[in-house]
């Protein structure tokens, strides 16, 4: 799978003890790389960078991205081919209560990372992970493209379309001038999957109560939402990586990583299906709490055509199939197995088949 680039490269992964940088690490392993980490802290309790025992799996330091000179100094110490950049305060709500805090994580952390890429004398290959959410939200039904205007209401939106004018200017005033560097953007929307154990997350409620064998209670049974197992867009980052390593994808440009249409139901329906899963009966497993608005207001889509086009890249699980890797992974856990890790690598091993099933030519 995508061309065996990765295998025995070095891999730097920032903000790898969170969630998706846990799952991209796995996944980086099993093709083979050496990984190296860059994070500030292990942000959740329990959290999959322990539970799949990553620590002892890759090299790894605890460090802050907007800390220039450390940065810096590991980045050149480890040399790597790839590097992912997933560190940030990723946490809508933690925006509203640390909104400094998330600004600085996001733009300046950004920025420390494309100062020290400048400073690069060997080969790499860089994609720079931001959000959906960099779109100026102006809720149309139409999915935004790679050349939408970028904005955000909101201060986490902010610091992501913040983040794209840093990368834009260093990639204009500096990195495009170096030959030795590939870099690109990645721009994806909210994500599910086992391993996930963040605040305020409709799947991470649901499993906790149901391990509890108690109903979870949900505010907006009828919001809906475009449901994505994390391992979509980490196909999309790692197929994006791939091609502008191997030169077929134009250098500085942003790729849209969404889902399918029909991937979006209502939290009523996940929560249902992944009760059905768990063995819990439905009226035992919701109850409905506080206001309950009819629709969703905010309506965020995106347009993939330019990611099918140039990276032949599309999702490749079905809405059921979602719903089934997230319900036996986190009933594994709470069962109490013990070998995550290996878990982790079948689920990823099932998903490459599918996406070789559905023709897609990274699985390959
Ligand atoms: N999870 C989603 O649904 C989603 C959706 C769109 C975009 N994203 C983006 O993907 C990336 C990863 O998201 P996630 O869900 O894995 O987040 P997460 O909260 O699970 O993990 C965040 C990671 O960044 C690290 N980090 C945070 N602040 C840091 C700092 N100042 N210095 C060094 N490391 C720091 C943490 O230690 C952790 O490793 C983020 O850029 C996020 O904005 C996530």
């Amino acid at each position: 799978m995508f061309g065996n680039v990765f295998q025995g490269k070095r891999v730097l992964v920032t903000g790898n003890t969170g969630f998706k940088g846990s799952w991209l690490t796995v996944w980086l392993l099993k093709c083979g790389a050496d990984v190296y980490g860059y994070s500030k802290d292990v942000p959740t309790e329990p959290a999959m960078f322990e539970v799949a025992g990553l620590r002892e799996k890759v090299h790894h330091v605890f460090a802050d991205i907007r800390n220039k000179a450390s940065f810096h100094d590991y980045l050149h110490e480890v040399k790597p081919d790839f590097v992912f950049h997933l560190a940030a305060q990723a946490i809508v709500s933690k925006s509203y209560t640390e909104p400094f805090d998330t600004v600085t994580a996001n733009v300046v952390g950004t920025a420390s990372v494309l100062d020290a890429v400048k400073s690069v004398d060997w080969d790499m290959t860089v994609v720079m992970i931001t959000s959906d959410k960099a779109y100026d939200n102006v809720e149309w039904i139409w999915g935004y493209r790679e050349n939408d205007v970028l904005g955000g209401k909101d201060v986490y939106s902010g610091s992501k379309g913040a983040a794209e004018l840093v990368i834009k200017s260093y990639w204009h005033s500096f990195v495009k001038k170096m030959d030795n560097i590939k870099l690109g953007v990645a721009r994806a929307g909210n994500v599910i999957g086992g391993g996930d154990w963040s605040a305020d997350r409709i799947v991470v409620d649901t499993v906790k109560a149901f391990a509890a064998g108690v109903a979870v209670e949900i505010r907006s049974p009828q919001a809906t939402r475009p449901w994505q197992h994390v391992l979509e867009p980490l196909s999309g980052y790692m197929r994006l990586a791939q091609s502008l390593h191997d030169g077929m994808v134009t250098n500085g440009e942003a790729f849209n990583f969404g889902p399918r249409a029909e991937q979006t139901k209502t939290v009523m329906q996940l929560v249902c299906d992944i009760a059905r899963n768990w063995g819990m009966e439905e009226k035992e497993a919701v109850r409905i709490t506080g206001h309950v608005p009819f629709e969703e207001a905010r309506l965020l889509k995106l347009n993939c055509d330019k990611a099918l086009a140039y990276l032949g890249w599309h999702s490749a699980l079905r809405y059921e199939q979602t719903v089934d890797f997230i319900t036996e992974w986190y009933k594994a856990y709470y069962d109490g197995y013990e070998d995550m890790f290996g878990l982790t690598e079948r689920q990823i091993q099932r998903f490459v088949e599918t996406a070789k099933g559905e023709g897609l030519a990274w699985a390959e």
